[in-house]
């Protein structure tokens, strides 16, 4: 087969050992196939169908999500065992959701994706023994993705997907990564968080402010009304110099600073009114973002790099994007993000990177049908 990527494909680049497996992988392999993916790895549901082409990014046709945010929100956090229940309750009518918004019939369908970890276990499991039980049925093959990789990727699925290599900044609600990415599988751990997560502090911070379940975007509405020179907290590790994080001292920094406040109010933190909760969320937001502003920066500084992934949950911030687009600009880095409502858990993104893996010869796929999920796996481990 003749490999017909070039200029106006819009990823030149995509994955350097793709020659290679395009010389040994049969045409028919690699062109039209259609991927069934699932997420399942914590609160959300989805479920995604993708499509591969012979050269260029694999195409989105339909995918669905269901959120269990209301659900969790009684218990202030996500609880592990009603998350799986739910999945089960969730996952086939999605399933037949994507497949008929996409006019495709499951026995169409090629490969099945499912997250293999990290995650909940009983969660992941729901998502890898449906894939698995649909595949053995009908004696197709499956792939586990991990769930990180599926962020890192998610990018390729906007209308402005960027090329290789690129330095992606990996926020989410367990995570807080920057990797230097040259490929699809070629991933080299830059730095991360020693403790919490960005999307930690963002969710740790809201609950003590009583702005519940989940916090990110509560508190990042809040923080919009919010003067964030107000307080003075922390900039963890800003100096130090190396592209690590730390978090953990962040929300102590905010409790102690918000409970000096409500002893003047003679109040609970809480019942704090409005506007002082609107400023300690500005200043908490403005420490964050100012942390991954630097480090991003750091991290294109040294690796020599002109393009940026920001991926996951945190990358909905609407002050990180345009903190980053300005210093990006100022660096002469363009920044690259996904569809705004893929930056949190999707199953678009698990059913693209196991297609773009396919593609590119990264991975394999199998019959064994274990669904010998991984709830721990740094994505640094990854073959
Ligand atoms: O990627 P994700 O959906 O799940 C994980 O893989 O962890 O990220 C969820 C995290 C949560 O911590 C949530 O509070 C945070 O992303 N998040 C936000 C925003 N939207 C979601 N944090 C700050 N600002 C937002 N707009
Ligand atoms: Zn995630």
């Amino acid at each position: 087969m003749v490999y017909r990527g070039g200029p106006g494909v819009g990823l030149a680049g995509f994955c350097q050992r793709s020659l290679l497996a395009f010389l040994y992988t049969p045409a028919s392999m690699l062109e039209n196939m259609f991927v069934l993916g699932f997420e399942s790895s914590c609160d959300e549901t989805g479920v995604a169908l993708v499509q591969t082409r012979a050269n260029g990014v694999p195409v989105l046709l339909g995918h669905a999500l269901y959120s269990q945010i209301e659900m969790h929100q009684a218990y202030g956090g996500v609880v592990p065992e009603l998350a799986s229940r739910d999945h089960i309750r969730r996952v086939l009518p999605l399933t037949q959701q994507v497949l008929s918004e996409s006019a495709c019939d499951l026995a169409r369908v090629d490969v099945l994706a499912f997250t293999r970890g990290p995650g909940l276990a009983g969660a992941l499991l729901v998502g890898a023994g449906v894939a698995c039980a649909m595949a053995a049925a009908m004696d197709k093959p499956v792939l586990g993705v991990h769930h990180l990789e599926g962020h890192l990727l998610s990018p390729f699925l906007s209308a402005d997907p960027p090329e290789f290599p690129f330095v992606a900044l990996l926020v989410s609600g367990g995570h807080t990564q920057l990797m230097r990415v040259d490929a699809v599988g070629r991933y080299v751990l830059l730095g991360e968080t020693i403790d919490d997560a960005a999307g930690e502090a963002f969710d740790k911070t809201a609950k003590l402010l009583g702005l519940g379940y989940p916090g990110g975007p509560a508190l990042s509405r809040l923080a919009e009304q919010g003067n964030p020179s107000v307080y003075k907290l922390p900039r963890p590790l800003l100096n130090s110099g190396n592209l690590d994080f730390s978090f953990a001292g962040l929300k102590t920094a905010v409790m102690v600073q918000a409970r000096k406040v409500a002893l003047l109010h003679a109040c609970a933190v809480e019942a704090l009114p409005t506007p002082v909760l609107a400023d300690l969320a500005a200043s908490t937001q403005a420490a964050i973002v100012e942390v991954l502003v630097k480090k991003a920066l750091l991290a294109l500084g040294q690796t020599g790099l002109r393009r940026l992934v920001v991926a996951g949950g945190v990358g909905a911030n609407r002050s990180l994007r345009q903190q980053l687009g300005t210093a990006c600009v100022r660096h002469g880095t363009r920044v690259h993000y996904p569809e705004l409502h893929l930056c949190t858990d999707n199953g678009a993104m698990i059913a693209m990177a196991a297609a773009m893996r396919l593609q590119c010869g990264a991975s394999r796929t199998s019959k064994s049908y274990a669904f010998d999920i991984k709830p721990r796996w740094g994505l640094d481990s990854l073959e």
